[in-house]
C-alpha cells in the first residue's frame, strides 16, 4: 500500500504510477534528503515533539539508508513516487513504526524544495569554481601573449587593430559578470523552507532557525505558501547559466571561425578536435560546435520552467515536480561544457604571424589616420572624408595606406607630414588607445590588476562556502 493510501480503495493504475513518478530524476537528491531529515529529526527531539530514543532510531536508520544508496545496495521500488517516499518507506521497514514519526510537522512540499535548495547551493559553488578556472586560463593566456596583435572586427569586417590579450580579456569580464549573477542567485537560494509543511505551516512547536543553522542556511523563508510553491530561484539559476552558455558559445564561434583555413588564427589541439569519416584531411573543432549547440538546450530548460510556473495558482501543484528535469539538465550541460571548454582553451595554439598579417594587410589603421588629421586641426567629419578618399585610392592601386607616398597623401590634405608613417604602424595604433578600458598595453595592465583582485576575492568566497 502507498504511504498515503489510507483513503483509497483501489490500487494506482500502473501507467499512472509511471507517469507520476519522479524517482528516476530525484534519486540524485538522496544525500540532501537524508541530511535534511537528520536536521529535522534533531529539531523534533530538541523541541520535545519526539523522544530522544525515537530520534536515535530514526537517525541510525537514515544513516544506514544513506550508506546503502551510496554503495548501490539500496533497492528502489518503482512504485515509490519519489526519493522522499523511497527513503521514508525504507526507514519504516528498518526501524518500525517510530520511523513514521519522521514526517511529523513536515510535508513533501517543503521537503522537496529544501533538497533542491541544498543541492543547488553546492552546484552553484561548483560552477563558480569552474568559471574561475576558465577565467584563470583566459587570464594567463592574455598575460602570456601581450604582444600579439590582430584585427578587431565589427560586422565581422576588419575594423581596428587590438591586442589578442584585450580580445581575450573581454571574455574574462563576461564570465566575471556571470559569477556575480550566480553569487546573487546563491543568496536567494540560501533560504530554508522546511517548517512550511504542506502550505500553511504547522501547529507543532518547531524551531525552524535551529534547522537552518544545522543545515548551514543563512535565513528561513518568510511565508509558507510562497516557500512551497515558487521556484524562482531555479529560474534565476538557469537564466544565469544561460548567459554562461551564451558567452561560451560566442567564444566557441570565434574558435570555429579562427581555426578555419580562411583565418588560421588558432589551431585546436588534436585531443580536442575530431576528424571526418570520409574526408581524410579534416580536423574539426567539434567541441566548440557542440558547446554552441548545447547552449540552446539550456535556453530550452529556462523556457520550459518558466512555462511550468506561469499562472500556477498557490500553493503546491504537481506541475512543480517537472522542475527537476530542467534544473538537472541545465546543471549537467553547463558543468560538462565548462569542463571540456577549459581543456580546449588551455591547449589552443595562437598563430601570431597570421593575426599580424591580417592586421597589416588591411585598413585597420584608417581611423588612426583620421584621428591624426583631427589633432592637426581638421574637424573629424572632414578627416573621415579625406581618409575615405585615400582608402579608395589604395583600393584602386591595390595597396595599403602605408604604401602610399607622402606626396600622394598630401595631394588629399596638406596637413599630412612624414610623421604619418609612424601613425600608420599597427603597433602604434594599438598603443595609442590609452583610454581606460582601451586596447593599449597600459590600459590592459589596469584590466589585469582588477582581474587579479576579482580572482582572489572569488576564490575566498568559494572556500568559505565549501567549509559550511
Ligand atoms: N515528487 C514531488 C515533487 O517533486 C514531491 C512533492 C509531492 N507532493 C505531493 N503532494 N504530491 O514535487
Amino acid at each position: 500500500m502507498k504511504l498515503w493510501g489510507g483513503r483509497f480503495e483501489k490500487n494506482t493504475d500502473k501507467l499512472v504510477e509511471q507517469y507520476t513518478s519522479s524517482l528516476n530524476w530525484d534519486k540524485r537528491l538522496y544525500q540532501y534528503d537524508i541530511r535534511g531529515s537528520l536536521a529535522h529529526v534533531a529539531m523534533l527531539a530538541k523541541c520535545g515533539i519526539i523522544t530522544d530514543d525515537e530520534a536515535e532510531k530514526i537517525r541510525d536508520g537514515l544513516n544506514q539508508i544513506f550508506r546503502e544508496i551510496k554503495d548501490n545496495q539500496f533497492v528502489f521500488d518503482p512504485s515509490d513516487e519519489d526519493i522522499h517516499m523511497s527513503i521514508e518507506r525504507a526507514l519504516i521497514e528498518k526501524v518500525g513504526p517510530s520511523g513514521g514519526k519522521l514526517h511529523t510537522a513536515r510535508s513533501r512540499n517543503d521537503q522537496v524544495v529544501l533538497d533542491e535548495r541544498m543541492y543547488l547551493k553546492d552546484e552553484i559553488t561548483d560552477i563558480i569554481n569552474s568559471l574561475l578556472n576558465l577565467q584563470e586560463i583566459i587570464f594567463s593566456a592574455s598575460e602570456d601573449k601581450k604582444e600579439i596583435i590582430l584585427p578587431g572586427y565589427t560586422h565581422l569586417q576588419r575594423a581596428q587593430p587590438v591586442l589578442l590579450a584585450h580580445h581575450l580579456m573581454a571574455y574574462f569580464f563576461m564570465f566575471q559578470r556571470d559569477i556575480e549573477r550566480l553569487v546573487c542567485c546563491y543568496k536567494r537560494t540560501d533560504v530554508m523552507p522546511l517548517g512550511s509543511a504542506a502550505l500553511a505551516g504547522t501547529s507543532f512547536p518547531i524551531d525552524r532557525e535551529f534547522v537552518a543553522r544545522q543545515l548551514g542556511f543563512s535565513k528561513i523563508s518568510e511565508n509558507s505558501m510562497d516557500s512551497v510553491s515558487d521556484r524562482d530561484f531555479i529560474v534565476e539559476f538557469i537564466s544565469a547559466v544561460s548567459l554562461v552558455m551564451v558567452h561560451l558559445s560566442k567564444l566557441s564561434e570565434e574558435i570555429i571561425l579562427w581555426s578555419s583555413s580562411e583565418f588560421q588564427f588558432v589551431e585546436v589541439d588534436d585531443a580536442y578536435a575530431t576528424g571526418s569519416s570520409i574526408m581524410p584531411q579534416k580536423k574539426n573543432a567539434d567541441v566548440a560546435e557542440l558547446v554552441r549547440s548545447k547552449t540552446g538546450k539550456v535556453f530550452g530548460n529556462l523556457v520550459s520552467l518558466l512555462t511550468t510556473l506561469k499562472a500556477l495558482p498557490l500553493a503546491y501543484n504537481r506541475d512543480l515536480q517537472e522542475d527537476k528535469e530542467n534544473l538537472f539538465g541545465a546543471v549537467d550541460t553547463v558543468k560538462i561544457s565548462l569542463q571540456v571548454f577549459c581543456g580546449m582553451l588551455k591547449t589552443l595554439k595562437f598563430n601570431s604571424e597570421k593575426m599580424k598579417k591580417a592586421a597589416e594587410n588591411s585598413f585597420v589603421n584608417a581611423t588612426d589616420l583620421a584621428d591624426y588629421l583631427v589633432l592637426k586641426g581638421l574637424p573629424f567629419r572632414q578627416a573621415h572624408e579625406v581618409v575615405g578618399r585615400l582608402v579608395k585610392l589604395c583600393l584602386d592601386k591595390n595597396c595599403k595606406l602605408n604604401d602610399l607616398s607622402l606626396e600622394e597623401m598630401q595631394s588629399h590634405s596638406h596637413l599630412i607630414d612624414e610623421k604619418v608613417f609612424d601613425v600608420l604602424l599597427i603597433g602604434n595604433c594599438v598603443e595609442s588607445k590609452i583610454s581606460d578600458g582601451g586596447t593599449s598595453s597600459k590600459s590592459l595592465e589596469k584590466q589585469f590588476v582588477q582581474s587579479r583582485e576579482f580572482l582572489e576575492e572569488t576564490k575566498k568566497w568559494v572556500e568559505g562556502k565549501r567549509k559550511t
